[in-house]
């Protein structure tokens, strides 16, 4: 294959270090307008409290129900929350996966939170707990508008959902509301999370300064504890609550447009939601494999591909997975595994196509990884110059597919958020079942105030 052709048209993708620091500043510029009351309607980052605040007083120990919707998989799941012997906190999980049918995704929001109760109805029978009103935690990994843990209004869809009804809406109430038209369980909804929060939090137990929570998987987005002194939305001086920070939708607002690509205005104008989340669209695996798509119908156009010849199956939209770009990069110099998924996308591939087709992929991912990093960032040194700290101890509690999954997203992204780093000593750690055991003990918090309350 012409390399020099494929690297021209690859080139585009990269990233010099000075655009990183462009990036990085936008990131804090919309950041800091999110922030501020008069500027948080017309910014681009919305920077949602969360209502999670740095002093839970104490938990209640016992049974919680948490759901997790808004990631590859919804899920219903039973976590028990107590201490062990030594004192230690102990959480422990029982999930079941069901998937989301596209109809119920892109109806109405009765169908979809039908579904749910329906979901979880079955996940009750299941566990012989039908009888018990138990309380419930729901991560549910979408803009909201929180006016309490308990009580927030949905902004708008993202990630190929699009329920009508829902946007605008108190999306506790539609959860409530859907049980009772079931009326055959009862469930006291505690507390409603994003999946960074949920994701933050199931790490901040094991490591107390696991103060970020970052997905990088169907959707890209990062939560991190602010100062209350800032958070202008919500009364109150003291202590620090977290942010939902929203970032995917960086971009939005112009920010982006002289790195956006013209695949990436492809992928933008295709989508459910043109003009919102751009900066997601470049980074979540959602559009990921998308994106190499589109880079290689270029190439068979230029004649630099599959000897100028594409298929049908190329040519669909979304017949290039994400999974395709990890196995690809992972794939052992004789192309076993790229030959064959190119054969079931119906195109005749030579060593030199799956070289070629390689780079593709690497060229995407790299792109995202670092420009996710800018944006990590962003955050990081926002931290701990609003601390005011020499040097900013910190942990980022991660999740998500892309990051889990890809085999070198993580190490490209560490490197350079490093890089952009000075004065930060960072740990990452990997969530696990993330978002039950985030939202059950942040649930525990919440009901344990409620009890106290009441
Ligand atoms: C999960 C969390 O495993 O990661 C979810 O439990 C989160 O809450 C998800 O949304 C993000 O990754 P993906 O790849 O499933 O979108
Ligand atoms: C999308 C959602 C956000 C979520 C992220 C990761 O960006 O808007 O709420 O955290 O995906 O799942």
């Amino acid at each position: 294959f012409d390399q020099n052709e494929v690297d021209q048209i690859l080139s585009e993708f990269h990233l010099q270090e000075e655009d990183l620091h462009v990036l990085m500043c936008r990131m804090q510029a919309e950041m800091e307008r999110g922030l501020h009351l008069e500027t948080n309607e017309e910014a681009s980052v919305k920077m949602l409290p969360t209502y999670v605040r740095s002093t839970p007083d104490g938990s209640e120990v016992g049974d919680f129900l948490a759901l997790d919707l808004g990631g590859t998989n919804f899920r219903v799941m039973l976590v028990k929350v107590g201490e062990d012997l030594e004192g230690q906190w102990k959480v422990e999980t029982k999930h079941k996966m069901y998937s989301i049918p596209v109809d119920a995704m892109t109806g109405t929001a009765e169908m979809l939170f039908d579904y749910i109760a329906e979901c979880i109805s079955d996940y009750l029978d299941q566990q012989n707990m039908k009888h018990k009103k138990l309380p419930l935690g729901f991560t549910f990994s979408f803009p909201v508008r929180h006016e309490d843990i308990d009580k927030g209004i949905l902004l708008n869809w993202t990630k190929g959902f699009k329920a009508s009804g829902a946007e605008g809406n108190n999306v506790v109430g539609l959860l409530r509301d859907a049980i009772k038209r079931r009326g055959d369980f009862e469930m006291d909804v505690v507390a409603m999370v994003n999946d960074t929060v949920a994701t933050m939090i199931s790490c901040y137990y094991e490591d107390h300064h696991c103060e970020v929570g970052l997905i990088v998987g169907t959707g890209c987005n990062a939560c991190y504890m602010e100062e209350m002194s800032n958070v202008e939305l919500v009364e109150g001086e003291e202590g620090r609550m977290c942010v939902n920070t929203e970032w995917g939708a960086f971009g939005d607002t112009g920010e982006l447009e002289d790195f956006r690509l013209e695949y990436d205005r492809v992928v933008d104008e295709a989508s459910l939601n043109p003009g919102q989340q751009l900066y997601e669209k470049m980074i979540g695996g959602k559009y990921m494999g998308e994106l190499v798509r589109l880079v290689l119908i270029k190439m068979v156009n230029e004649n630099l591909l599959f000897g100028g010849e594409s298929s049908e199956k190329l040519k669909t939209r979304g017949a290039f997975e994400t999974q395709f770009v990890s196995q690809i990069e992972a794939d052992t110099s004789d192309f076993k595994q790229t030959l064959n998924i190119l054969r079931t996308l119906g195109v005749q591939a030579t060593i030199g196509d799956c070289h070629a087709v390689r780079l593709a992929c690497e060229s995407v991912s790299t792109r995202a990884a670092i420009m996710c990093s800018a944006g990590l960032a962003g955050i990081l040194n926002r931290m701990r110059q609003s601390r005011r700290e020499e040097l900013l101890r910190i942990t980022v509690g991660v999740d998500g597919s892309v990051y889990k999954l890809h085999p070198s997203f993580k190490d490209k992204f560490h490197a350079t958020v490093l890089k952009l780093t000075s004065g930060c000593e960072i740990t990452f750690i990997q969530s696990e079942e993330g978002s039950g055991r985030g939202a059950a003990l942040i649930s525990a918090v919440a009901y344990k105030m409620a009890v106290m309350i009441g």
